[in-house]
């Protein structure tokens, strides 16, 4: 490949003449912007140990009191960007929040599409768009973009959660902000129970729903024994994963992030593809050690790793005799809407 020119070929003051007019020379950059073959990527493959996160996250329950924080998060940073970027990585965000017994995050709603996964504790709910959104472990909890949300919490133990936002790319867009709201009144009705039977869908008065989004709680035990049936169905299929969707279109259950759930069968080893997307990990329960771009992470029950895209993943599932379960979020929908979605296999 031909070597361009660099910015130091050229007299300093036609670089000058041209910088005061707001110009730039491309071929100087020419390469950094358009690499060969793989994009230059920051995202960093990086591990947070939930144990390590945990009591840092309790001590900001101490030090800062819920009226100061609004929501109470420790960020999950990939190095690689930054840490004052505060990005896992190009599209994803991801924050551990803490909600104390008898704490109120307050009614808001805002442009990026959130989502929580239920990592500990009993007894607190998201109030989304006026359903009331019981949090368990392992659940998982659509904010879409535009839908008012607030967090409360009757229980008697902390409870936490993981929050996967859209949120460095649509700040990226210069389209991110929120607006402050009213406490919500609680509509009866769990849409959760709706959409509980596969293939079948609520139609009164031969009315199907209109909501963008019909669906905002996926309870874990539903996701677990779908896996657990796919698993029994096909005692030789190796790729157990399920989609979290919207079950009245059937496309992804939000517009930027694509949610998954993973089950690794006793002592397997999985090969996910070299895919274009950055993806995240979970360990809703078990323990798994996942490998991905010459880096290697033994994962805990609630540890979370984010590796970057065009790269191959290997998880391992380390327990012998029972089977892990993952969560998974990656960069897909927003991949394919704009049409550079690969798939290197
Ligand atoms: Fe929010």
């Amino acid at each position: 490949m031909n070597d361009l020119g660099r910015l130091e070929d050229l007299p300093p003051d036609y670089v000058q003449a041209l910088r005061d007019v707001n110009l730039v020379p491309l071929w100087p950059s020419l390469r950094g912007v358009l690499p060969p073959n793989i994009p230059t990527r920051q995202t960093r493959a990086t591990h947070w140990p939930y144990q390590t996160l945990r009591p840092l996250l309790l001590k900001a329950g101490e030090l800062t009191p819920i009226e100061k924080a609004e929501r109470r998060v420790l960020v999950l940073a990939n190095p690689g960007h930054g840490l004052e970027k505060m990005q896992a990585s190009a599209a994803m965000y991801l924050g551990m929040q803490l909600l104390m017994p008898g704490e109120w995050a307050p009614s808001h709603r805002h442009t990026p599409n959130a989502v929580r996964m239920i990592v500990e504790g009993e007894g607190a709910y998201t109030t989304v768009d006026g359903e009331k959104c019981p949090m368990r472990r392992g659940d998982l909890i659509l904010t879409p973009t535009g839908l008012w949300h607030e967090h409360g919490h009757d229980g008697t133990d902390p409870v936490i959660w993981l929050d996967v936002l859209d949120l460095p790319l649509v700040h990226y867009m210069e389209a991110s902000y929120h607006v402050n709201g009213e406490r919500q009144t609680i509509l009866p009705g769990q849409g959760s129970t709706r959409y509980v039977r596969s293939g079948l869908l609520p139609s009164p008065v031969f009315q199907r729903s209109a909501k963008a989004y019909p669906m905002l709680r996926y309870p874990w035990q539903d996701a677990r024994a779908a896996l657990e049936a796919m698993a029994r169905d096909d005692a030789g299929l190796a790729h157990l994963q399920v989609s979290y969707i919207n079950p009245e279109t059937g496309g992804d259950a939000e517009n930027i992030l694509g949610f998954y759930a993973l089950m690794l069968r006793p002592g397997q080893t999985l090969r996910l593809p070299a895919r274009s997307p950055a993806q995240v990990f979970h360990v809703i329960e078990g323990q798994v050690a996942a490998t991905s771009a010459g880096s290697s992470f033994h994962m805990a029950e609630a540890d979370t790793c984010c590796t970057p895209g065009y790269e191959a993943v290997t998880l391992t599932n380390l327990w012998a005799s029972q089977p892990s379960f993952l969560f998974m979020a990656d960069e897909s929908p927003l991949h394919r809407k704009l049409g550079v979605y690969e798939d290197r296999g």
